[in-house]
């Protein structure tokens, strides 16, 4: 018995990271999947998205599992293309119980104001359209999860002037993803469709293992590479470790998607190795 038997999810920026990390462990669990991602670059975001061979990829893993996949190039910024690919995907698996709205960038790096504003269009537009395109496919039972960040919960870590325009865009998108998951999950109770967010820490991704994602953790340096973040990215975990990996927060979608989280709505879930609860903002002693 897998813990998803007989689910259909929906997962956007399927194609590599911790999107392919929660295709292929919701297929070990017995889910069909429909994945889209852009698999192409946006021209604000410095290092490079995940390419068509990316997503066949995750094809090929979902396959291993015994699972199918519907897989389409789409931009979640293109509503029309999310719906195109929904449609392909309920049509070929007849149903739709689960969303992974997870596809992001984070366009670092730059005083660009197109790095705000591409930012917000993908990193909380996208999340909203995604949300909008299934809904007319979910029924009772179904589970969303969006996929937010500790940037949300942590003032300061991105939305910082000195991180950029980009980095003020994702944390403005991600705070606003964990607001509209909270009220989305009260605006669907009465339909018994959950709706939760999972905040992660650093993951062991392409978004954080790039040459402008090293500058932006240290300044100090001129061309510092993955050596020298290291010790910066571990400054933000209270466990002693710079990342999580993907599948660490594929863990937590798996529960979140599953029945066993089925009265479980409106959480904003941290797999964040105690990030926030040492770098969470203090009252004032006074
Ligand atoms: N990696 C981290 O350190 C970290 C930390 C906190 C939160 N997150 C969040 O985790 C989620 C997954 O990121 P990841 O770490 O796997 O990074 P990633 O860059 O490896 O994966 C993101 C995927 O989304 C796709 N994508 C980007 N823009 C798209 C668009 N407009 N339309 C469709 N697909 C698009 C990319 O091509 C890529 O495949 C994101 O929401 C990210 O903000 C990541």
């Amino acid at each position: 018995m897998g813990r998803l038997d007989g689910k259909v999810v929906f997962i956007t920026g399927a194609a590599r990271g911790q999107g392919r990390a929660h295709a292929v462990r919701a297929a070990a669990e017995g889910a069909d999947i429909i994945g889209v991602d852009i698999c192409a670059d946006i021209d604000s975001n410095q290092y490079p998205l995940a390419r068509r061979e990316d997503l066949e990829e995750t094809e090929r893993q979902v396959a291993k599992q015994g699972r199918r996949m519907v897989a389409r190039v789409a931009d979640v910024r293109d509503r029309g293309a999310l719906a195109g690919a929904l449609a392909d995907g309920v049509a070929e698996f007849g149903r739709l119980d689960g969303v992974v709205a997870q596809a992001a960038i984070c366009p670092l790096g730059t005083t660009d104001g197109s790095a705000f504003v591409d930012a917000v269009a993908v990193d909380f537009c996208g999340v909203f359209n995604t949300i909008e395109a299934a809904l007319p496919h979910l029924g009772a039972g179904a589970s969303i999860v969006a996929t937010g960040s500790l940037a949300a919960l942590v003032p300061g870590s991105l939305d910082n002037v000195a991180k950029g325009s980009g980095g003020l865009g994702y944390s403005w998108a991600k705070r606003a993803v964990a607001s509209l998951v909270h009220d989305l999950a009260a605006a669907l109770a009465s339909r018994n469709i959950r709706a939760n967010a999972v905040h992660p820490t650093n993951v062991n991704t392409d978004m954080l293992n790039s040459d402008v994602m090293y500058q932006v953790f240290r300044p100090d340096l001129a061309e510092p590479g993955r050596a020298d973040a290291l010790e910066s990215f571990t400054s933000q975990t209270a466990m002693g470790i710079p990342y999580v990996e993907p599948e660490d927060i594929a863990d937590a979608v798996l529960f979140l998607l599953s029945d066993e989280s089925r009265y479980i709505t409106g959480l904003q879930m941290r797999v964040d190795a105690g990030g926030y609860v040492k770098l969470r903002p203090q009252a004032p002693a006074f």
